[in-house]
């Protein structure tokens, strides 16, 4: 498990994109997870300049995002399917019929969640997913107490996502009860994991998900039973990790190795 951490949110977000970038080049169709909420968005801005100003190319690229509330009309605008239009998938060139996010309307939703978990295995498998953290420490809609083996699922949301999320609605009593979201083993069969924290609220979550016990009461613990995850976080997120200074001195000494590796080879041609 790799901790980076970064002076603010800005500076986590063109790290992620930086990562997303790198992949796409190698592997323009790639298949990315993707995540809402507030904490990805600099990363989609800056995605989005990438397109622009490189020509960074999402024509053949996949996406599958991890949730969408239950029952609400992609149209909207707190859908998760609306955000992602707005955020991203508006502003470039990413083949739409290629960008999945449940269904909030689905006839099924229970039939659907296997729809979709198909979806992810014939499109080869997630390559590299973006993940945000609640405050509780759930990933993408796995609150406290699911199970470190879900698969993706509709799930009833707890109270405190529901005041979290209230404040993007109207109304509190209009933020929808269930979402349909993928599993934490679902999360965990992706190749390459990246969860973004920013801000001082996500701090207790991040530092029981890095330096706690793997226990499905934090489900971002599970990700310490991955073989390639990156936590990228702002200095505010990262303020409660016990051993921060050694990950900044570990992430410089890799960063450093990495370096000389290149100039090596480079004078080797
Ligand atoms: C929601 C989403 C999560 C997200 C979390 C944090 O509940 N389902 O996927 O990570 O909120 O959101 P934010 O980034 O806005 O703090």
């Amino acid at each position: 498990m790799e901790v980076v951490i970064l002076p603010d949110a800005e500076a986590v977000g063109k790290e992620a994109a930086r990562k997303i970038a790198v992949l796409i080049r190698r592997k323009p169709n790639c298949v990315l997870g993707l995540a809402t909420g507030s904490t990805p968005i600099p990363c989609y801005r800056e995605l989005i300049r990438m397109h622009k100003e490189e020509g960074l190319d999402f024509s053949k690229v996949t996406t599958f995002n991890l949730d969408e509330y239950y029952p609400i009309d992609p149209r909207h605008h707190q859908s998760y399917r609306y955000f992602m239009d707005e955020n991203l998938f508006n502003h470039i060139n990413i083949d739409k019929a290629r960008t999945f996010v449940p269904y909030g309307l689905a006839p099924d939703p229970y039939e659907h969640c296997i729809w979709y978990e198909e979806q992810i295995k014939k499109a080869g498998g997630i390559d590299l997913q973006i993940l945000g953290i609640g405050h509780n420490g759930h990933i993408a809609f796995n609150e406290p107490g699911s199970s470190l083996a879900s698969r993706t699922r509709v799930k009833t949301l707890t109270r405190e996502t529901i005041e979290a999320n209230a404040r993007f609605f109207e109304r509190p009593e209009d933020v929808p009860r269930y979402a349909i979201t993928m599993g934490i083993g679902t999360i965990l069969e992706a190749r390459e994991i990246l969860l973004l924290a920013t801000s001082e609220g996500k701090a207790d979550a991040v530092a029981k998900a890095i330096e706690g016990p793997v226990t499905s009461m934090c489900p971002a613990s599970a990700l310490q039973l991955h073989p390639h995850v990156t936590f990228i976080l702002d200095e505010a997120a990262a303020s409660k990790l016990e051993r921060k200074d050694y990950y900044k001195y570990v992430h410089e000494m890799s960063e450093s190795l990495k370096r000389q590796i290149r100039e090596k080879l480079a004078n080797q041609i």
